[in-house]
């Protein structure tokens, strides 16, 4: 398998968020994987990869958190044609039904409509919830991961996810 060099880009300061991070990173092989705190980055380093994994976890009912709504102008300002972007995401079904990591189709929006592939979607299957902007013809557009009562499932679906991630990055 070759893989060209992929940035992860999650919050440093979220523990689950980076827990979870961790995970993908030891699944995808270490030296493929730069890690990148969410918190500080720049449109100068986002732009450095071609592959680009993103941690995006829901806040707020259905909102991004701050630090990736903070860098949402300057998202909006780049030609993303030519990246490949898988996103993942924590969320609560059970506490936020109505909005069940909205924040992943949220920034898969943002990605696309400037040019981004993005790969990654996922089964809804045994997840429960009302809503979710994630939601797209049957299907999550990422990797929705509910720590709060899905933990027992967490590892194998970032083994399978990660499985499907080296087939489909370049
Ligand atoms: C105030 C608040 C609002 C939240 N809103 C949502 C939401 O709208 N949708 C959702 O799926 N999860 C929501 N959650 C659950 C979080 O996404 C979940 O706890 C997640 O594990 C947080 O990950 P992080 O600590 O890495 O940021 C919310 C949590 C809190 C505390």
């Amino acid at each position: 398998m070759f893989m060209k060099k992929t940035g992860l880009i999650y919050s440093f300061n979220s523990p689950r968020s980076a827990r979870l991070a961790k995970k993908i990173q030891d699944e995808l092989g270490k030296d493929n994987i730069d890690m990148i705190n969410a918190e500080d980055i720049t449109e100068e380093k986002f732009l450095s990869y071609d592959n680009l994994i993103l941690g995006v976890p829901t806040w707020f009912d259905g909102e991004l958190p701050n630090y990736w709504d903070e860098f949402v102008p300057a998202l909006e300002d780049m030609n993303l044609k030519g990246k490949t972007i898988a996103i993942f995401g924590a969320g609560d079904q059970k506490g936020y039904p109505e909005n069940f990591v909205d924040g992943i189709g949220i920034m898969a929006d943002l990605l696309s409509e400037r040019g981004a592939r993005i790969i990654g979607e996922t089964s809804a299957e045994g997840y429960s919830f009302e809503n979710s902007k994630a939601f797209r013809n049957g299907k999550f557009i990422g990797l929705a991961l509910d720590l709060d009562n899905h933990s027992k499932l967490i590892d194998d679906k970032i083994k399978d996810w990660a499985g499907q991630l080296k087939k489909d990055f370049k």
